[in-house]
Order: structure tokens, then C-alpha cells, then sequence
């Protein structure tokens, strides 16, 4: 089925860079989450971040890319405003342009997504050109990079100057039309904001970047162990669920659950 039209396109996102309003993106991972942020945002991320918050695992290198489209396909099917973004997980795009391309392929013929994300800068930007050359929509991740957590020793604030503005050069010149900065210091992600034409999406770079992503977990308090310093928790949901579940589970012990309104004559 079409998706019904006013969803935003990939040129109005790009084109919000300068028009004095800023980009608000937000993590989905399934239809009822979706369905909820859709209207209130303009871009979901897919992100492989699922694999910490949704599957429990220590680092995001363990979600497959079956895993991703099946999360993928529940979020496309919500999204009828926002722009949905998806993320190649590791390694799927590391063995060669020709692979990239089958793999982000995948992504956007199994589910309604209309972009992917890719973690690298210099090191990708040939797979990026490849993408974008296929018509297949890329927004670059610069900065930290959590699928590289094993070589760099843990999440840890960026610094590197130089490598951060030729990784953010090389993946707009290869054809991203949007570039997430992670874990960067503000003064550095401002300065990249100024100097490049594409949209700049912080998470832990300050406030200088042309928009701002959270993962909705962490954003509503739902997010079980450690929660980066840069999040603000909006919510406690996860003391919602404990109330509501505590009260369910006394009201069965106590005989009251269901009660005469709950029952069938
Ligand atoms: O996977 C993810 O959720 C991300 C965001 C943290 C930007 O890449």
C-alpha cells in the first residue's frame, strides 16, 4: 500500500539546514513507539542501538542485519510523517561497495524505510558515493563510533580536530545528506555545523548542531544499567511500569482483579 504523502522527503530534510528551524530526531524500534514519536518528530532512526536497549546486549555489535529489517519493516509500517532512517549494522558494510549496496538494498525493498545510517568518514566514503550512486539515501555518523568500541577502548569523547573535519568533508562530498556527530565536544561540532551544507544531528556535541538525536529509551527512562552523560531523562516510565505492574499483581493476589466491570455475565 502507498504511504499516504506529507511524509517529509529526504531533500525538505536536508533543506531544514538554514532555515532557522532545528531537527529533532528520536530512536523507534517498533510500530506502537513509532506511532506515538512519528508526529512529533522529523526523522526516526532504526538504530543499531537496539541491540543494548530491545535485546540486552552489552554493545551494538551483535544485531544482525535480518534483525535490523525486521524492527525496520514495524517502524516503516507506523511512520505516515517522519523520515525513517535505518542503520546498516556491523559488518554490513564493510565488506565492499557491491555488498553495502545489497545490504542498504534490502533495508529499503523489505521495509518502508527511506534511508540508511553507516558509522565511518574518510575510511567509508567510497562505500557512501556507492550507496548514494544506487539512489540509495545515506546519512553518515562521524565521531564516536560505537560499532568500533573494541579499537578505541570504550565511549569515550573525541577529540581528534583534523580527523573529525576530514571525516565530515569526505562523507558530504561522497553524498550523505545529513551527518549524526556523536561525543564531541560543542566547540568542535559548531564549528563543523558552520562549515558544512549538509545537515549536522548531534547526540553529545552541543547545542551548535543544525538538529539533535536521543535514544527514546534513555530519553524516557527506560534504559536499564548506564545512561550517557549527555541524556536528559524526560520521563521515568520504567517507575510507571513498576507502579502499574505492582498494583495489578496485589489486586490479583487480593482477590479484587477482575472486579464486576471486568467480568462477562
Ligand atoms: O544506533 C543509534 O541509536 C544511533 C544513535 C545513538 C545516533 O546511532
Amino acid at each position: 500500500m502507498a504511504k499516504p504523502s506529507g511524509q517529509i522527503t529526504i531533500p525538505q530534510f536536508r533543506g531544514m539546514k538554514g532555515s532557522g528551524e532545528r531537527i529533532t530526531m528520536l530512536t523507534a524500534y517498533d510500530y506502537p513507539f513509532a506511532r506515538l514519536l512519528d508526529p512529533l518528530v522529523e526523522g526516526l532512526l532504526v538504530g543499531d542501538t537496539m541491540s543494548m536497549v530491545v535485546q540486552g546486549h552489552g554493545n551494538t555489535l551483535p544485531v544482525t542485519l535480518d534483525e535490523m529489517i525486521y524492527h525496520a519493516e514495524m517502524v516503516g509500517r507506523a511512520a505516515t510523517h517522519a523520515l525513517v532512517v535505518v542503520d546498516m549494522p556491523f559488518p554490513s558494510f564493510h565488506l565492499g561497495v557491491y555488498k553495502a549496496i545489497e545490504n542498504a538494498g534490502r533495508i529499503l525493498k523489505e521495509t518502508r524505510c527511506q534511508a540508511v545510517k553507516l558509522e565511518g568518514g574518510v575510511d567509508q566514503a567510497e562505500v557512501i558515493a556507492g550507496l548514494v550512486s544506487a539512489g540509495i539515501p545515506v546519512m553518515a555518523h562521524c565521531g564516536l563510533r560505537p560499532q568500533s568500541v573494541h579499537q578505541l577502548g570504550g565511549y569515550r569523547v573525541q577529540r581528534d580536530e583534523e580527523q573529525l573535519l576530514a571525516d565530515a568533508k569526505a562523507v558530504e562530498a561522497a553524498g550523505a545528506f545529513a551527518v549524526v556527530l556523536e561525543c564531541i565536544p560543542a566547540s568542535m561540532a559548531t564549528k563543523l555545523t558552520e562549515q558544512l551544507s549538509i545537515p549536522t544531528i548531534g547526540i553529545g556535541a552541543g547545542a551548535g548542531c543544525d538538529g539533535q538525536i536521543l535514544v527514546t529509551h534513555d530519553l524516557l527512562g527506560l534504559t536499564s544499567g548506564y545512561v550517557p552523560r549527555f541524556v536528559k531523562p524526560y520521563a521515568d516510565i520504567g517507575a510507571v511500569v513498576t507502579k502499574a505492574v505492582t498494583e495489578f499483581r496485589d489486586d490479583v493476589r487480593a482477590g479484587k482483579f477482575p472486579g464486576p466491570e471486568q467480568q462477562f455475565k
